[in-house]
């Protein structure tokens, strides 16, 4: 199931106003920081949030994009993440998650994510499709790997290139070993070596993609791509 770390609407969660949310940046107040319009107290974090910590710039507003960018200057300390690819707003949506797990989750920021009643404005909901894209991309991109699992790769000077197969060859622990084969995913990409089990449907449907490397024997497991 896909899931996505946006707190639901509920009644009497409270709604901030940039102003409001600025009050919370010291331990009187409370520490408290928005991200992606959610807001949360961190104030039991306050060795990382509290004045003085390494962190405390992230209190009292919502500075999203520093999450990923990790530049920390006053221009760069804004909810504007228009500037993320769609991994990188994955990467943000995990940041809220690992707000959920760790801290208070307190309400929603009234500005670019949610409008004065808490409601999502557009360009929330354009950011939750963004991450949907991502966790989908990433599903498809696990599921290629385990269909042809990446080949244990080595390079020194004198030998030049060896892929090899193994029954755990990029991570993925299976019953066969399978040959190294270029492996084209996309059209614009450089291939990657991936460990192909010649007797699956999986080889016969997907030949198309696929390359021996010059040299090596059509069922050896390892292949040496000599320098030229
Ligand atoms: C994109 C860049 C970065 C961001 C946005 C970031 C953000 C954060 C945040 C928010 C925390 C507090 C987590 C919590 O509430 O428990 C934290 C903790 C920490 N960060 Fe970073 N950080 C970044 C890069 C770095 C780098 C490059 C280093 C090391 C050179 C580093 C070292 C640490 C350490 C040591 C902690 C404390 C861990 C602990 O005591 O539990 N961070 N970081």
């Amino acid at each position: 199931m896909i899931y996505i770390a946006i707190n639901g609407n509920f009644a009497g969660q409270r709604i901030f106003t940039t102003s409001e949310l600025e009050q919370y940046t010291n331990l009187e107040n409370g520490l408290y920081l928005s991200i992606l319009g959610q807001v949360f107290d961190v104030t039991k974090g306050q060795k990382h949030y509290g004045p003085g910590g390494n962190y405390h710039f992230f209190t009292g507003r919502d500075a999203s994009l520093a999450f990923i960018t990790g530049e920390f200057d006053d221009n760069s300390l804004t909810d504007d993440i228009s500037s993320l690819s769609v991994q990188q707003v994955k990467m943000l949506n995990d940041w809220i998650e690992f707000y959920n797990t760790n801290y208070v989750y307190k309400g929603k920021l009234y500005g670019r994510y949610y409008n004065k009643d808490g409601s999502p404005t557009a360009e929330s909901y354009k950011v939750q499709e963004t991450v949907l894209l991502a966790k989908k991309i990433e599903s498809l991109e696990e599921k290629q790997k385990r269909m042809f699992p990446p080949c244990n790769i080595e390079w020194t000077p004198d030998i030049g290139t060896v892929f090899w197969c193994s029954k755990k060859s990029g991570g993925i622990d299976r019953d066969w070993v399978g040959v190294p084969r270029m492996l084209f995913e996309t059209a614009n990409m450089p291939s990657r070596c991936a460990c192909i089990k010649l007797d699956s449907k999986e080889y016969e449907e997907n030949k198309a993609m696929l390359r021996e490397y010059n040299g090596c024997a059509k069922y050896a497991t390892k292949c040496i791509v000599e320098m030229k």
